[in-house]
This record gives structure tokens, sequence and C-alpha cells, in this order.
């Protein structure tokens, strides 16, 4: 197991280029399984939730090859609609490939996913809404078997917007009889990469971005070439580390738009944006004033996966602020570990209220889930003296090398193995 080393007090100063979205390319690589071609996936970072992902392909039958950032997927041979326990626990987004797997194959099964453990993450929105379309779904020891012999279109209104289920019903639908429409989906830019990931299959999508997505199944999809949007929480990530530890940071190639509640923040904490064309700086020369509040919600609002690095921000900001985060109960357990670094917050159910201080001190810490990992790193990165951070394979899920991007801000973090 690998620690991070990380010496704080520098400002960061330099430009990093992001990737292709994570939380993008998931659901497109579990939508490929809906054509027999071969589908090329381009700008893909290296991390493990995608390497896992690519695991669950192969034992489905897929062909898998990943070089130089681009992921080729044959799907000519896929033969198998298991998904392994093992495979499965790693990784929750595992659970919506029942839609394209069912969606090619008619029958699935799936065990009850893993990913980050922030909370109960029950999966009824899904199940509700695959049930809608005519599909049997059994639970029993863990595992759902799902019987799509009867799958078509249908009209299916979620209880909440959840992304994955949203996800999942448009990607059961793309081969399915009939029009699904599917109302109160979630609005996040991934969704709408699904949708034009899907249509450059040759699909019938629209409505992505809005709460009403339409699906007209189509009888077959064929392979294309496709480069996902970029990952808007990486970039996040990397600006707020700017705002917290002073200097000029620039994000190259993210989408302005998807970083709209961000920027709104920073600003209102006197961080300086400045951003053209691709570009987004924040540019922080004091020390920054406190929000008052913000809660996490469904996009466009504040995202729950910048909710602890904006968290830092506030522990070293003038004043006191407040955040109620809404979307996973347990977002707050590297409250914890950031008093250990001399952090004043305290925490009732889903409500933070956080004293700033002047300065953190280094600790040894622990990351408990990905995004309040690479938090504990910018935390790290500005605290007196030297912090450790374990964990570190929840940080490997998410961020290609985050000691890489750091230190080319000029942060110094160094890998321990
Ligand atoms: C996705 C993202 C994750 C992000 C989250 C919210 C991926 C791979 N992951 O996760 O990074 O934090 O969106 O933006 O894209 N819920 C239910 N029943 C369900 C499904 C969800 O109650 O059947 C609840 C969840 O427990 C949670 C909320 O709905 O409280 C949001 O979940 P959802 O939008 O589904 O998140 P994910 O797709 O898991």
């Amino acid at each position: 197991m690998s620690r991070l080393l990380i010496k704080g007090g520098n400002e960061l100063n330099g430009e990093v280029t992001v990737k292709a979205a994570k939380n993008a390319v998931l659901p497109i690589l579990a939508a490929t399984l809906l054509t027999e071609d071969k589908c090329e996936i381009e700008n893909v970072p290296h991390i493990t939730d995608i390497s896992n992902m690519l695991k669950i392909l192969e034992t489905l039958g897929s062909k898998v090859r990943f070089e130089d950032n681009v992921i080729t997927v044959d799907n000519a041979n896929v033969n198998k609609h298991n998904v392994p326990n093992d495979l499965a626990k790693e990784l929750r987004s595992s659970f919506f490939l029942l839609g394209p797997i069912l969606g090619r194959m008619h029958r699935a099964v799936v065990a009850y996913p893993g990913g980050c453990d922030i909370g109960v993450r029950p999966l009824d929105i899904h199940i509700k809404g695959l049930r809608e379309m005519g599909i049997g779904v059994e639970e029993s020891h863990g595992m759902m078997y799902c019987d799509g012999s009867r799958l078509k279109g249908a009209n299916v209104l979620l209880d909440f917007p959840s992304v994955g289920a949203t996800e999942n019903l448009m990607m059961a639908a793309a081969l399915a009889k009939g029009k699904t429409r599917i109302a109160n989906a979630a609005k996040e830019p991934e969704i709408t990469d699904l949708q034009n990931f899907i249509n450059a299959m040759g699909g019938k999508v629209n409505g992505a971005g809005s709460s009403i997505i339409e699906v007209e199944g189509v009888q077959k999809l064929h392979g294309c070439t496709y480069r996902p949007i970029p990952d808007r929480i990486v970039a996040g990530t990397l600006l707020i580390a700017g705002g917290v530890c002073g200097g000029k940071v620039t994000v190259k190639g993210a989408v302005r738009e998807h970083l709209e509640p961000l920027l709104f923040n920073l600003n209102k904490c006197t961080c300086f944006i400045d951003s053209r064309g691709d570009k987004i700086s924040v540019i922080s020369q004091a020390r920054p004033r406190n929000l008052d509040k913000f809660e996490t919600q469904p996009y466009p609002g504040f995202p729950t996966d910048l909710q602890s690095q904006m968290m830092v921000m506030m522990a070293v900001s003038e004043g006191t602020g407040v955040i109620v985060e809404n979307i996973f109960e347990t977002r707050f357990r590297i409250v914890r570990e950031l008093i250990k670094m001399g952090a004043k917050i305290t925490v009732k159910d889903r409500t933070a209220v956080i004293r700033g201080v002047k300065a953190l001190e280094g600790a040894a810490v622990s990351a408990m889930d990905l995004r309040g990992g690479a938090a504990l790193v910018i935390a790290g990165a500005k605290a007196e003296g030297y912090t450790t951070v374990d964990g570190v394979e929840h940080i490997d899920r998410g961020y290609e090398s985050i000691e890489t991007l750091f230190t080319l801000l000029g942060a110094e973090v160094k890998r321990l193995r």
C-alpha cells in the first residue's frame, strides 16, 4: 500500500491539462456493449476505476486495448452476461452495466456493487425504472438476476434525478422496442455525453441536459471514435488547490459552464477567476474569505464530488461557514482527519460548521474515499510541515498520479511505496 508524503507551504503556480472525465468514460465503456463493432475512446486517464471497468468488459468477452490514453473495445465476441462478484465490488458503476447487457443479451446478473463507502447508496431507483421497462429483477444473496426477454420502451419517472439510474435506463432503452421517456432525469454533463456517444453509434436519444430524456429504440448500433468531455471534478480539485494555497493555477481543456457553481463560490471567497477559451485560472493573493453557506445539489447545483475539497478551502478562510451535504450522507468523514491538522469543524447530521483557522499543521491522515482523499492532498499542500496521506488507493480510482498533478503546480508531493 502506498502513501503520499507532502511538504506543505508552497504557493501553487502552473498549468495542468485535464483528461476525459472518469464519470463520462465509465458509462461510455458500458455503452460500447450495445454494439458488436469496435469503439475507440480518446484522451482517457489511467485510473483504477477505468482499469476495473475494462477488466469487467474482458470477463464478458470484450477484447480491450488501452494505449497512449486511447481505449479500443472490440465487443464482437461478447457472450457472457454475468458481472463477476469480486470486480463488481470494486466498482459501484458496474451496476449500470445492467442496462447495456440487458439491451444486448436480454439477461444479466450483477453483484451488488462497491465503490466509495460514502453512504447507503441504495439501488431502488434503478430497479424501479428497469421494472417499468418490462425487466424482471430478482435479488438473492447480494446478486441481481435480470430477465430482459420482455424489455420494451416505457414512461419512467425517477423519484430522484440519480445519475447512475438515468444512465442505466438510457442504455437499456437504446436497443429496446419502442420509445422510452425518462422524467426527472439527472442533468449532469456526463449524461449529455452519454447521449452524444449513443447517438454517435447511431442511436436516437435526445433531451439530455434537461429533466426529460427520450430514447427511440433502434435495431442496431455501430462502432465509433469518441472523445469524452473533460473531467470537471479533477479540474475543480486543482482550481480549489490554487485558491487554498495561493498563486495562479490554470486548468486547460476544461469547460467553464460545467464548473459554474464552483467558480461562483471561489469568487465569493475573493479568488479571482480568469477564463479564456478552454483555459480557466484561479488567482488567489490573500487569505480567502469564508463562504456563508453552500449546499450540494444535483447539477447544475454545487457537486458533492467537490464538497470535501471546498471544505479544506473553508477550513483556512477568514470567518465561519456552513456546508450542507444533501447527496451522500457520509461524505463528512474527512472532518476527523482535518481536525488532526488543526481545522475547527463540527458536524451534525448533514451540516458542517467550519470556523476558518489561519494555518493547518502537517499530520498523518487517511483517505477514506476518493474525493476526500484528494481534499487531504490539498490540505497537506497548504499545511505547515509534513503530511502523510495513506489510503491512496482511493485517490488512484479517480486521479491519474495525483502527485504528478500537484508537482506540476509547484507542490512537493511524493509517493512512498
Ligand atoms: C454519480 C457519480 C458520483 C457522484 C454522484 C452524484 C459516477 C460513476 N459516479 O454516482 O461521482 O458523486 O453521481 O453526483 O458517475 N440513490 C438512491 N437510489 C438509487 C440511486 C441513487 O437512493 O437507486 C441516491 C444515492 O444514495 C444518493 C443519490 O441518490 O444519495 C445520488 O446518487 P446517484 O446520482 O445515483 O449517484 P451515482 O450515480 O451513484
